[in-house]
């Protein structure tokens, strides 16, 4: 247990980021949110957590929370701050854009997010949030994000997480920023993998096929289930979904599985709708609605999941009403269960708070495969990093050995253009390509070509490098922190990478990474000394 990886979830939900990162192996230390109902789920589900906090966190500091749990460090800070500043939906009337929401306070609650990585200092932090924080206000909450960590001391990159890759049965895509201290070797890339209880491209049904039939306002909060007597009925992916990922075996009872009343108008329009299909297409083959809103705006407004397919993303707003998640086969939208079955939950998983509380902590979490998916990659990347530095051992050549070499093999490569740049010799490529790495420790192939178009001339001195190329510290990108004369390389690297020409180890050189760490700690800088004189 000594050696458990540590973790603190802020704007933790009911938990579905945590119950990921336990799987992956991870402990956690402290959960915060400040809704009671997403508390009271966490509280039901989590023994193991010390601390669960019903806390406003532009009012909690880390001071705080250090005092409560008695450290001031911890391997990995995760969270979520909310997202409906930033959601796609509102941007479809505009508002994302407009002053309302550019004032909206829940934009910046990214900033409690980051002083707690300033605080805590974690080796790693991965921030979730939706696609609509890439185009909100121009990018500039993108750009902040990235840029603000930075300054904090880590290398980020965004990579966006797409859910039914990994075993969700859901068209779920999320953005995440993930942050890795800087003076931690290596580089943290999208590898995330199907956990291996997940089973690669689950559908709805596989999720919810065996549950007991139900009519519109039908159900109750907890009910006996016995799913031997459905075995038999069900696939055997479904067996393993259910098992494996729904633990259905360890889940006492059946809960939350109650569904929604609603309208003979609702009822008599869902039974129109193929399995499928949305309101918009029924139209289109002349199916007429008696709902009786504008059918322009509001066509799409009724939507009849496919069996065989995931699942359109569960969201929050099934709290306010379940007409985009209408039951492939039954007239009647999912019931929580249902949609947390979708989201990955287990079933021992319990939401002992109102239905519509249930729908919206379901819709706002992390998918628990998906979290598990992260929590086993930080897991590696923190395991690869304290192999890097407990035996330095550099298997990539030539590197160069100071950093006045490392800028004389990338000067010749400066000036030439994309055309000038597929010609340059792949052994002559490598050392300048080393040599961003030997140099910049704390920047991310990643980043490289997704930089925004802000540039910043103020970036501070780095003596013997400004020295020899000002160029390589004035201008840079301010989203992804890469020097601006550096980008056309990078963009032929990524080109190189693609191809095959430079292979993993040589794109995310994090021999090169190391070799500038050392040349910059003397203690360091004697082992690879050493290691060079026996490479030679
Ligand atoms: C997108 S959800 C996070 C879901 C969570 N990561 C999970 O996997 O279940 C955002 C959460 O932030 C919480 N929140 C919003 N503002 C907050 C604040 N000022 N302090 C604490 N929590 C806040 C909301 O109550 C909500 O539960």
């Amino acid at each position: 247990m000594k050696n458990t990886p540590t973790f603190i979830d802020l704007f933790c939900g009911c938990g579905g980021f945590s119950l990921g990162l336990e799987r992956a192996g991870f402990k956690g230390l402290a959960a915060i949110d400040f809704n009671p109902e997403a508390v009271q789920v966490f509280q039901a589900n989590f023994r193991k957590i010390p601390h669960i906090l019903e806390k406003d966190l532009t009012k909690f500091s880390p001071d705080d929370l250090a005092a409560l749990i008695g450290t001031n460090r911890v391997d990995l800070i995760v969270g979520g701050p909310p997202c409906q500043g930033f959601s796609t939906a509102r941007q479809v009337d505009g508002a994302n854009h407009g002053a309302r929401l550019m004032e909206d306070p829940r934009r910046h609650l990214y900033k409690e997010f980051l002083r707690h990585v300033e605080f805590f200092q974690p080796k790693v932090f991965v921030m979730e949030n939706v696609l609509g924080i890439r185009s909100a206000s121009g990018g500039q909450y993108f750009t902040n994000v990235q840029a603000e960590a930075r300054k904090l001391g880590y290398r980020v990159h965004a990579q966006i997480e797409e859910c039914v890759k990994l075993g969700v049965p859901q068209k779920r895509r999320r953005q995440l920023f993930i942050g890795t201290r800087e003076d931690l070797p290596g580089y943290f890339y999208p590898k995330l993998k199907l956990p291996n209880r997940a089973i690669a491209d689950a559908t709805l049904w596989e999720a919810i096929g065996d549950l007991p039939l139900l009519k519109a306002g039908e159900g109750e909060e907890s009910r006996d289930y016995d799913i031997s007597r459905r075995v038999g009925k069900i696939s055997s992916r479904a067996y393993q979904y259910l098992t494996q990922v729904l633990q259905v075996d360890k889940a006492a009872k059946l809960t939350a599985h109650r569904a929604r009343p609603h309208s003979a108008r609702d009822l008599g329009d869902f039974l129109k709708l193929k399995e499928g299909e949305n309101s918009g297409e029924a139209i289109k083959r002349g199916v007429e609605f008696d709902f009786p809103y504008d059918k322009t705006t509001f066509k799409d407004r009724y939507t009849r999941q496919h069996r065989h397919r995931p699942c359109s993303t569960i969201v929050a707003h099934l709290a306010k009403d379940g007409l985009m998640f209408i039951h492939p086969t039954q007239n009647r939208t999912l019931t929580p269960r249902e949609a947390s079955r979708v989201q990955s939950f287990p079933d021992w998983f319990l939401f002992p708070i109102a239905r519509t509380h249930q729908f919206r902590v379901i819709g706002n979490a992390v998918p628990p495969l998906v979290a598990e998916a992260v929590g086993t990659a930080v897991k590696c990347f923190l395991n690869q990093s304290m192999k890097h530095q407990k035996q330095i051992k550099f298997d990539l050549s030539p590197l160069p050995c100071s950093e006045k070499e490392a800028v004389r093999w990338l000067v010749p490569m400066l000036d030439l253009d994309s055309r000038a740049l597929k010609e340059v010799p792949i052994k002559d490529f490598k050392k300048a390509w080393y040599s961003i790495s030997f140099l910049f420790m704390g920047l991310h192939p990643d980043s490289a070509l997704e930089h925004g178009k802000e540039v910043s001339y103020d970036n501070e001195d780095y003596s013997v490098v400004s020295k020899e190329e000002p160029r390589l510290i004035n201008p840079r990108y301010v989203q992804s922190g890469w020097p601006v004369v550096l980008a056309r390389i990078a963009k032929e690297a990524w080109r190189r990478y693609e191809k095959g020409f430079l292979v993993e180890e040589e794109f995310y050189c994090s021999d090169a990474q190391m070799a500038g760490a050392c040349f910059r700690n003397p203690e360091l800088l004697k082992v690879l000394s050493d290691n060079r004189q026996s490479v030679a």
